[in-house]
Order: C-alpha cells, then sequence, then structure tokens
C-alpha cells in the first residue's frame, strides 16, 4: 500500500505532512512511502533525507497523486489537487469542514474517502491524534517569542551594574492549550505572569505553572457541555473588561486566546485599553483567524498603534515548520495505526475516532457525525412481560446476604477468641495469659483501623504508626533515668535517639503524603 506526501501549495506554508522520521515508523507499518521533490525544504526535511528514511522522490506531485492510495496533507486540498487524488483513494489532512462546505462536497463527488485530523474528537484514548492541541501548543510558545521579538526589554527582572531591570508583566487571556503554553513560556523567560479565564477551573492549572489567576467578583461560571467554553453574558464581558481595562496600565505584554469553539472571538481589548499601554507593549492575538480579541486586530498582519505593537499572525505552528511537521506526522501515523496500518487498512464505522473524523466516504458526505447515543439511565422494562418488576426484597437481595455472612463470621471468631483466652487463663502462667490478651487486642484494633482506612492513604496510616511506635522511647528513658549501669545508659541514650528519627521522620512523611490528596 502506497502512501504519498505532495509539497503544501497553500502560500507561505512550511511544513510537510510527515518528516524523515516518521516515513521510517510507516514503512515499518507495511507502507510504501511516495514524496513529491522539495515537499519537507523548508521544515530542515532534505530529499536525501527521505531517501535514507526508506521514502520514494518523485518529481511532480501528479507522480505521487496517481500512486497514491492514502494522501496525506496539512492544509485543506485545492480543488486542482482533488483533481488529481485518485477515486476510493483514502486522504488524511485538515479540513475545516464547517467552514469548506464547497471542498467537503467536491471530495465527496470524487469518491475520496477524508479524515478530517481537526475533527479527531477529545476523548482520552484519542490524545496521541489530537493535532489540534500539538499545535495550539506550539502556537502559545511562538506567541510568547514573537512578543519577546518586538519587545525591547528582558523578560526577567535583572540588576545590573549599570542599573535595574524591573521583569516583564505578562497578561494572558483564556487559558486553554495555547494560553497555558503561553504562561509556561513566559514564566520559564522570568516574567511576572496572569492569567484569566472564564472557566473557573483553569485556576489550578495556572497557579501550578507559578501564574497569578486574576479572579473577577461575578457569579458566572463559563463552563459549558463537555469542559468546553460557552458564551458569557453581556455583563460578564463586560466586568471581564474592566478588568482588561486595569491590566492595561499595568501588564507590557497581553496574550489573547479567548475563544469558543464554532463562534466568532470576542472582542475583549478595545482600543482605548491600548492606547493605555505603555510604549514598547506587545500583544499577541492569537484568535485573529476569527475575528480577533483585539478590536485592532489585523488578521496575518502587525498594527502599530500608539507605540503598542498587536500581532495577528494566524500561522503561528508554521513558524516552527520542523517541530510543527514533527508533531502533525506523528498524529498522522497514530490515525493510520487506528485504521488498521497497510495490512488491513479499513474504515470501521464502530471506530467512534474513525467515525467522528471521517467526513466524506463512499461519495457521500459523512459529516457531522451522528451524536453518540445517550445511556439510558432507567432500565428498559418494557420488554419483561409488558411489567415493571417490583423492587428486590431487601432482606434476600445478594448484598443483604453478604453482610448476614460477615456478621455471622465476626460473632464466631468472637466466640473462638474467648475460648482460647479461657484455656489459656487455666493452663498458662497468669502473666503470659494478660501479655496474650494485650496482643490479641492489639491485633484485632490494628486490624479493623487497617481495613476502615482506604488503600490510598495506607501510606501514611503506615508512616504515622510508624511514628508512635516510637513509643520505644519511653524504654529508652525509662533506662536513662533509672542509670543502674553505664553500659543501660549508653544503650538508653541510644534508643532515644533513633527512636527520636523515627517519630520525627514519620511524621514528615505523613504530613507530605496528606498534603498530596489536600485540594
Ligand atoms: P481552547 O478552546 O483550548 O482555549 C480557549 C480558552 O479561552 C478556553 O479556556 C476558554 O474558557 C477561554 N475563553 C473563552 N471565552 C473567554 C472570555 N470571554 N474570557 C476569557 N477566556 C475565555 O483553545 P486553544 O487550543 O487554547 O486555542 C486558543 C486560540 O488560539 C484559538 O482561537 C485558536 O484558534 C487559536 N490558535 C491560533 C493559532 C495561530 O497561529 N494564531 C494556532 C493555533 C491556535
Amino acid at each position: 500500500m502506497k502512501i504519498g506526501i505532495p509539497r503544501e501549495t497553500t502560500s507561505e506554508e512550511r511544513r510537510v505532512a510527515v518528516v524523515p522520521r516518521t516515513v521510517e515508523r510507516l514503512r515499518k507499518m507495511g507502507f510504501d512511502v511516495l514524496v513529491e521533490t522539495g515537499a519537507g525544504a523548508q521544515a530542515d526535511c532534505s530529499d536525501a533525507k527521505y531517501l535514507e528514511a526508506g521514502g520514494t522522490i518523485c518529481d511532480t506531485a501528479t507522480d505521487v497523486y496517481a500512486q497514491a492510495d492514502v494522501v496525506l496533507k496539512v492544509n485543506p486540498p485545492t480543488s486542482s489537487e482533488i483533481a488529481l487524488i485518485s477515486r476510493g483513494a483514502i486522504l488524511l489532512s485538515l479540513i475545516w469542514p464547517a467552514s469548506n462546505e464547497e471542498l467537503v462536497a467536491e471530495l465527496a463527488a470524487r469518491g475520496v474517502t477524508t479524515i478530517a485530523m481537526d475533527c479527531v474528537p477529545r476523548i482520552s484514548r484519542a490524545q496521541k491524534l489530537d493535532v489540534l492541541s500539538a499545535l495550539a501548543n506550539i502556537a502559545g510558545y511562538r506567541a510568547i517569542i514573537e512578543a519577546a521579538n518586538r519587545f525591547g526589554r528582558f523578560f526577567s527582572g535583572q540588576m545590573t551594574a549599570a542599573g535595574r531591570v524591573e521583569p516583564a508583566k505578562v497578561l494572558v487571556i483564556g487559558g486553554g492549550v495555547a494560553g497555558l503554553a503561553a504562561m509556561t513560556t513566559a514564566r520559564g523567560l522570568g516574567a511576572i505572569v496572569r492569567g484569566f479565564d472564564t472557566r473557573l477551573a483553569v485556576k489550578e492549572q495556572v497557579e501550578s505553572l507559578g501564574a497569578d489567576f486574576l479572579v473577577l467578583d461575578f457569579e458566572e461560571s463559563g463552563e459549558g457541555e463537555g469542559g468546553y467554553a460557552k458564551v458569557m453574558s453581556e455583563a460578564f464581558l463586560e466586568a471581564e473588561m474592566k478588568l482588561f481595562a486595569e491590566q492595561a496600565f499595568e501588564v507590557d505584554i497581553i496574550i489573547t486566546t479567548a475563544m469558543i469553539p464554532g463562534r466568532d472571538a470576542p472582542v475583549l481589548i478595545t482600543s482605548g485599553m491600548v492606547e493605555t499601554m505603555k510604549e514598547g507593549s506587545v500583544i499577541v492575538d492569537l484568535a485573529a483567524e476569527r475575528g480577533g480579541n483585539c478590536a485592532l486586530t489585523e488578521k496575518g498582519k502587525i498594527v502599530e498603534h500608539h507605540g503598542v505593537s498587536i500581532i495577528g499572525y494566524t500561522d503561528l505552528p508554521a513558524r516552527m515548520p520542523a517541530l510543527s511537521s514533527r508533531l502533525y506526522g506523528n498524529a498522522l501515523a497514530a490515525m493510520l495505526d487506528e485504521l488498521g496500518g497497510a495490512e488491513s487498512l479499513t474504515i470501521d464505522l464502530d471506530n467512534e475516532i474513525v467515525r467522528g473524523s471521517l467526513i466524506t466516504h463512499d461519495a457521500a458526505v459523512t459529516w457531522p457525525p451522528p451524536k453518540p447515543e445517550e445511556p439510558s439511565i432507567a432500565p428498559d422494562y418494557s420488554k419483561d412481560f409488558g411489567k415493571r418488576p417490583e423492587p428486590a426484597d431487601e432482606a434476600t437481595s445478594p448484598a443483604a446476604s453478604k453482610r448476614m455472612i460477615e456478621g455471622l463470621s465476626t460473632i464466631v471468631g468472637c466466640i473462638a477468641v474467648v475460648l482460647l483466652l479461657l484455656v489459656i487463663g487455666l493452663w498458662a502462667p497468669a502473666s503470659f495469659a494478660t501479655h496474650f490478651t494485650v496482643f490479641v487486642l492489639a491485633c484485632f484494633v490494628g486490624w479493623q483501623v487497617v481495613w476502615s482506612v482506604s488503600p490510598a492513604l495506607h501510606t501514611p496510616l503506615m508512616s504515622v504508626t510508624n511514628a508512635i511506635s516510637g513509643i520505644i522511647i519511653l524504654g529508652g528513658l525509662l533506662h536513662l533515668s533509672a542509670g543502674s549501669t553505664l553500659g543501660a545508659v549508653v544503650l538508653g541514650a541510644i534508643a532515644v535517639f533513633f527512636a527520636t528519627i523515627n517519630i520525627a521522620g514519620g511524621f514528615m512523611v505523613t504530613r507530605r503524603m496528606l498534603a498530596m490528596f489536600r485540594r
């Protein structure tokens, strides 16, 4: 089975669908890989490297398309590219079907099976195929690099012989993938970072990166369906913008990433706010593609306003083509694996990842995919002779019988222990009976304590019992105070010393372990 990798024809595109390292992986999966000459030239991937990795170089795009059973692309194909794809071939690419209806219809008419990498469902099993997160992560990082490039100062504060340089203050609006990546990068460069998001769930993540989360005194949750953001009320947006207006006076750099899927970006930074920013400040608007979060943003351009640069680049991942291509190619390889690899490549409509990202198949448009069926909460009794059964009798339910057996075995165990103590009391010396009773009771209490504690807390429990076992210190103290012989005093001192380490260490470990469970 042959995979084709044509050169990307979109203007200014520097990425390639697959880098040589991924070609090796595809070869191991059993595919032959055809690459158009120069396809990876701008992503540091020369033809020679593709050849070394086991690929075949073709002179023209037509050669690649004509032979390929599977075409791998970054950008949606143009009409002339679609005309080159063989009928019945499979295309894996970014498609953006919601805004590319005509293209989807053309692909269906051509009989191409299309998998849109931008439509991979966001479920945990599909994480390695999630190109949007991978690209947004790069965009967030690159946004800070672009800002640093325009900004005339260090990010970190410095005390130099020539004077003090205060640290840069960065505000990141939106704590999704791109926003968090921007915060991490800005913190790494030593800036003071503040973050804001309508979803309070993001607060902990922001703080764990060492940034301050700005809290708005407003009762409205930004949490929408499935953990995605929802459209906020006018009143909320107003309150939020008041907060940004205050921040604009203080901060040097603003990165905006506020977006709600399928909507235009909300305008959160007005031209008035820009005018209050210090000269030399920078705004990077990652939502530029969707109209921008800043009123002055121009898509793909840098605008200068009152000494403030507003960067509206929409190709931030493509500005790091080698890395973007590598991560994108990994996701493509994972998708091919999901489809069954070279040996058994099939479109399995029962596979939720495949079905979710399938756009056209069998000459028909298959997007959007059907909504997954809601699991019915109440069981369906309609088949059971048309009659809803009575709830199971409490006393005869399996749980009740289990409880009864457990109770009986405890009683039997107690009787056995009492009998054993009786026998020992009759035959053994009095001192032995006392010690033995304490021993049995200790076993019982210990067992009850361990049994009633959740397994996750067993380690702190052990460390605390360890600390308590430092009771040995009492023996040591008794020896020390009695001081009958030098040997006894020395032994007592050693016992006290080690028991102290045991007690202090036990409590320290317990504290640390419990801190891990505290929210
Ligand atoms: P995401 O959906 O994970 O994050 C967006 C965040 O904005 C969410 O956490 C949401 O709660 C928050 N948000 C929504 N409305 C808000 C409001 N009114 N105030 C504050 N926060 C709000 O998206 P992701 O992946 O982080 O991408 C962020 C943006 O970056 C998107 O617009 C995406 O299209 C864009 N992007 C831009 C690229 C470029 O080259 N310029 C490349 C990749 C992504």
